[in-house]
């Protein structure tokens, strides 16, 4: 399938609790109070906790790169109820566009409560709908519970790719292991 024929995604998606949109310019100051400058949500992430406002504009001038050229991009994720509580972030990263990424970030006061489960589902099904076929996602080999909430959505344990990740904000310029689960959808 060319990328011309690819399904392009709807910027605002709603779950059972939850409403995700595509973000703007606008967000960075919302991200960034809320998770992206904590260093205890991005322990785990492959980028490094941001230090100033600028690296979240950063973030999002690259988000509205990856909208333009692909059928889907990153999401903002936000309670339906209360309305428009800013929980975290998560989205489809394509390499061509039959195969994609997802991941999922979620501030501290939202852990524990299934809507990283329930943001996993949505990106997956999303998959489908624009056509990829083959869904991928990496965790560090010791962060059990995004490997429990892939597991859960019925992602396929791929095994361990060894030194594979940098994790900066746990050791810099070392790559780590990382555990690969994967989805393929061939109908
Ligand atoms: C990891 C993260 C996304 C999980 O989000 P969440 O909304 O709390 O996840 P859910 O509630 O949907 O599911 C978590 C599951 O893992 C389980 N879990 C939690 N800690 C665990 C652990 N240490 N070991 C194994 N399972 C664990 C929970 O019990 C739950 O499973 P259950 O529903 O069967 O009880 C969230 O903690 C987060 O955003 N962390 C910071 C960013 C991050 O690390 N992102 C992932 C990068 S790969």
């Amino acid at each position: 399938m060319s990328l011309s024929s690819a399904i392009r995604a709807p910027e605002t998606l709603l779950t059972e609790r939850l409403r995700l949109r595509r973000p703007t310019a606008a967000d960075a100051e919302a991200i960034f109070a809320r998770y992206s400058a904590d260093p205890e949500v991005t322990r785990y992430m492959s980028w490094p906790t941001h230090r100033r406002l600028d690296d979240t504009r950063a973030y999002l001038a690259w988000c509205d790169n990856d909208w333009a050229r692909w059928p889907a991009g990153s999401y903002l994720i936000f309670t339906r109820e209360p309305a428009g509580l800013l929980l975290g972030g998560t989205g489809l990263t394509f390499r061509t566009p039959q195969e994609a990424a997802t991941g999922y970030v979620l501030a501290r006061d939202a852990w524990g409560q299934g809507y990283a489960t329930e943001c996993l589902q949505a990106m997956i099904a999303l998959a489908r709908k624009t056509g990829v076929r083959r869904l991928e996602a990496v965790c560090h080999l010791e962060h059990h519970a995004s490997a429990h909430v892939m597991e859960k959505c019925g992602m396929r344990r791929q095994g361990v790719l060894r030194e594979h990740t940098e994790f900066p904000n746990l050791m810099q310029g070392v790559r780590q292991d990382v555990v690969r689960y994967a989805l393929e959808f061939w109908s």
